[in-house]
């Protein structure tokens, strides 16, 4: 009865594949007829797996890089969380560590306890480590947005980047140079979200980013990162056209970016369907033609407008993963897969609580630290992709 009130017709033409046959073959359960005749041939589609091999291995038997954000708070206090993360994670991104306001106190001083916490646990657990983020409108200290302007903003920004790149080179793996430059809102032709980066430098702030940033550490790949790119909305359309034209005008004057970063911070199927696949595939292979590598930086799935039943939740989240990670996975450019965080005990996820009081349950693991169907549908994704 539950599910005849809260999914109507439109909402299941929404659901991908994977969803929709992980909700039928729950639905059934409690309903014979919820999903109508049409999907009956996907309902026999579940999130069986082989095997119990973890997410890193499995990522790597296609030459793929599976890792996730990971904070100092939960790493450097949880034995159990940290032992589960070096058991699935071949690359660890701190989730907050690197950022100004972690980073930068005062314009003098810089705190590297956190970030060197979690590049010493990286390297411990044989795990590659990410740079997030060096350029960005968030996460920047009081004492920047009192003192930046015209005639500091350069040298803010190549002290920043020489200081702590510099502080990490060799040991970076990649780093998110710019991060959510784009944002058709603020209304722009060549649609830039309108940042004290970009009201102090002009549109070339993010040029002179990763020009400074490959001088800094010519090891690291050099990576574009934003967000909102998966869904058939206009505002993610306007995105993506946005985002391949910031790509095609840096790599058009030889500017060193090498990647492009999908945060993929996905809906759950209930509030926006995901962009067909066909036009995915067309958007990943145009930035792949500008020889650009593609890494999934962010993934995970909001659950916070699905049904309560932690099992049908799970379900519909599993299937947001499986829907998305295999269309995104068919571009060989793919090279990485990172999600936001491991475990439901650690997600930026439950800042957009539930209605009803659940705990969300967004991420691979739940808050146990047991594998969930997310975790498997991550997992069959990887297993069902070709190799790089
Ligand atoms: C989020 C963190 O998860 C939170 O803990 C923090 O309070 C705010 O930032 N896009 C990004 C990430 O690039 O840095 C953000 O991380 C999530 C959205």
């Amino acid at each position: 009865m539950f599910f005849r009130q809260s999914i109507t017709r439109r909402q299941t033409l929404h659901l991908g594949l994977a969803a929709l046959a992980g909700m039928g073959a729950c639905a059934q359960k409690q309903s014979g007829k919820l999903v109508d005749q049409d999907n009956q041939a996907q309902l026999s589609t579940s999130f069986t797996i082989e095997g119990e091999s973890s997410l890193k291995e499995r990522a790597a038997a296609k030459g793929l890089i599976y890792g996730a954000a990971g904070s100092y708070s939960a790493l450097s206090s949880n034995p159990e969380f940290a032992a589960k993360f070096a058991q699935e994670c071949a690359m660890l991104v701190p989730e907050n560590s690197l950022k100004w306001l972690t980073l930068r106190p005062s314009r003098e001083q810089f705190n590297f306890n956190q970030g060197d916490w979690l590049a010493q646990f990286a390297d411990r657990h044989d795990m590659l480590f990410r740079g997030h983020t060096l350029v960005w409108n968030q996460s920047l200290p009081q004492w920047f947005q009192n003192n930046v302007n015209k005639g500091n903003a350069e040298s803010l920004m190549r002290e920043h980047l020489q200081v702590v790149m510099k502080h990490y080179a060799g040991k970076v793996h990649s780093w998110d140079v710019v991060n959510e430059a784009i944002f058709p809102q603020h209304g722009r032709a060549d649609g830039l979200r309108l940042t004290p980066w970009l009201q102090t430098l002009g549109p070339n702030y993010i040029d002179l980013a990763f020009e400074i940033a490959a001088e800094m550490d010519p090891q690291a790949m050099l990576v574009y990162n934003d967000t909102r790119m998966a869904h058939d909305t206009p505002e993610n359309e306007s995105r993506r056209t946005n985002v391949l034209k910031l790509l095609e005008r840096l790599k058009s004057r030889g500017v060193p970016v090498h990647a492009l970063g999908l945060q993929a911070h996905l809906w759950g199927w209930g509030k926006v369907p995901f962009l067909e696949p066909k036009r995915m595939r067309a958007f990943l292979h145009e930035v792949a033609q500008l020889e650009l590598k593609i890494l999934v930086t962010e993934l995970d799935v909001a659950d916070n407008q699905l049904p309560a039943d932690p099992q049908i939740r799970d379900r519909l989240v599993a299937g947001a993963y499986e829907d998305y990670l295999s269309v995104v996975l068919d571009e060989p450019a793919v090279i990485a897969v990172l999600t936001w965080g491991l475990s439901d005990q650690y997600t930026w996820r439950s800042k957009w609580p539930r209605g009803d009081g659940n705990p969300v349950r967004p991420l691979p693991l739940d808050a146990q630290m047991n594998r969930k169907l997310a975790w498997n549908a991550i997992a069959r994704a990887f297993d069902h992709t070709r190799a790089r």
